[in-house]
């Protein structure tokens, strides 16, 4: 049989042909028409290493499953003991341990009321058991969301997402799915007049476009879902396992909610993973006789690998001081790129939480600037945003992504390892790409060619 190393050894420039043949074509397009084919070789905490041993500082993160950093030495340990245990995993008409002790470890780090975990694979797949849960609970079949959210791309998750890129070809949707303007408490209740309302779904921080409702929002939306008999399902998935400086980012609002959701990051990003934290009286809902018992769930869930790095997963984030690390190098950063806005006015705005972090980007002042804004914004909205990150890579080595379609939002999430040198690299490579000379005729070539590009590969 030939190891890993034989067929990773085969990889070089034929991993982009062998894609394109076997597995998605036109994502192969994008990522050499945006300068994102890198092959990269070897990942270690927050950076990527590419054949010739070049450095990248990772800012997407794997879309932010990467909290403890990529290949983290406790994580790889606690999976290779988990395999030469030989444990009898998946016995399936069994209790494992592990599962126990994870779902007990992350009961300890969560509002009181929720001390009962349903265990899933990914973020959607914990939306969608969220949505089977509020509907038993509440006898109720109408989901709310917010216009921009983005819950996950399967069917019951897809109907409380927003963004219409994602949806187009796809419908019809879950009956009882409607979306409410973000942040708008009076709509909310117009919705919940109506009698038929299950639970609301929101991100405490919407990862399309990183946008935070206003502070009080959640405690009053609680109260209004009370009143109504609905529930509140916080989704943070993407906002959990210490991101935005606190363990969970509902921690920074009054507010306990019925259900949270969180996956990404919890399993360090090795195993595919996800987690649902509820009150007793939810879980019984659904789970509520012995004929019940397994009325939700699938094959690979709670199963001994998942578990056993999410255990170690939790065991990194306190022993490094994690939570604490993305408060302070998230503050850094944003107190460094304030400071950058008032050179660059093209920067409207800096906005986050420790380490969510996003630039938005507006034309720039001067006729010349403004011009050439026009001409990418004309080609492509957003494509201005594209082009910076394209120049962070290409010249800074620096992996970033934009926050959402046609979004001029530039969106950071780092692993929470980042470090202030690392923050002195991103603020210098800003600083030089946004600088009179380079947002000049070089960002405005590019930005053409990958506008011309995306007309042309639609
Ligand atoms: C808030 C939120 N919910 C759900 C999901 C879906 O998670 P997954 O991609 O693991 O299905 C995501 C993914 O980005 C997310 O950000």
């Amino acid at each position: 049989m030939k190891t890993l190393a034989d067929r990773l050894s085969q990889q070089g420039d034929g991993v982009y042909e062998l894609h394109a043949q076997h597995i998605n074509p036109q994502f192969v397009k994008v990522l050499k028409a945006i300068h994102f084919d890198r092959a990269f070789v070897r990942g270690e905490g927050q950076y990527l290493f590419d054949g010739e041993g070049n450095k990248t500082l990772d800012l997407l993160g794997g879309y932010g499953v990467f909290n403890v950093g990529r290949n983290h030495p406790q994580i790889k340990a606690a999976l290779k003991e988990a395999l030469d245990l030989d444990l009898p995993n998946l016995v399936k008409m069994d209790c494992a341990i592990l599962s126990a002790l994870l779902a007990e470890e992350l009961v300890k780090r969560s509002p009181a009321p929720l001390e009962r975990v349903f265990f899933a694979n990914s973020g959607a797949e914990t939306v969608e058991a969220a949505i089977k849960f509020a509907r038993a609970t509440t006898g109720k079949p109408a989901l709310l969301s917010w216009e921009n959210a983005f819950h996950g791309l399967t069917m019951g998750a897809l109907s409380l997402t927003g963004c219409t890129q994602f949806r187009e070809r796809f419908g019809p949707f879950l009956p009882g799915a409607r979306s409410i303007p973000f942040d708008d408490l009076e709509a909310l209740e117009r919705e919940l007049k109506k009698g038929d309302v299950a639970a609301l779904f929101c991100e405490p921080i919407q990862g399309k476009g990183v946008y935070l409702p206003a502070h009080d929002f959640f405690s009053k939306a609680k109260k209004l879902l009370e009143k109504y008999g609905a529930l509140l399902v916080m989704d943070e998935v993407q906002t959990g396992l210490g991101r935005t400086g606190k363990f969970l980012a509902l921690e920074h609002e009054d507010v306990i909610p019925d259900m949270v959701t969180v996956a990404k990051a919890l399993s360090g990003g090795m195993i595919p993973v996800g987690a649902v934290l509820m009150t007793k009286k939810v879980h019984a809902a659904t789970f509520d006789r012995m004929d019940r018992c397994i009325v939700h769930g699938s094959t690979f869930y709670q199963n001994d690998l998942a578990m056993a790095a999410g255990l170690a997963t939790l065991d990194v984030i306190d022993d490094e001081g994690l939570i604490e690390n993305a408060a302070k190098m998230g503050e850094l950063l944003k107190t460094r790129l304030l400071e950058l806005r008032k050179k660059h006015p093209v920067i409207l705005d800096v906005r986050g939480r420790g380490l969510m972090m996003a630039i938005e980007f507006k034309a720039p002042d001067g006729f010349f600037n403004k011009m050439k804004w026009a001409v990418l914004d004309k080609l492509e909205k957003g494509l201005f945003t594209q082009v910076v990150i394209m120049t962070l890579l290409d010249k800074h080595r620096i992996l970033s992504q934009v926050a959402g379609h046609k979004l001029d939002v530039l969106k950071f999430l780092p692993p929470l390892t980042l470090n202030e040198s690392d923050v002195d690299w991103i603020v210098s490579a800003i600083d030089q790409t946004l600088s009179d000379g380079n947002v000049g005729a070089g960002m405005l070539e590019m930005g053409i060619n990958l506008g011309k590009h995306a007309l042309t590969s639609r």
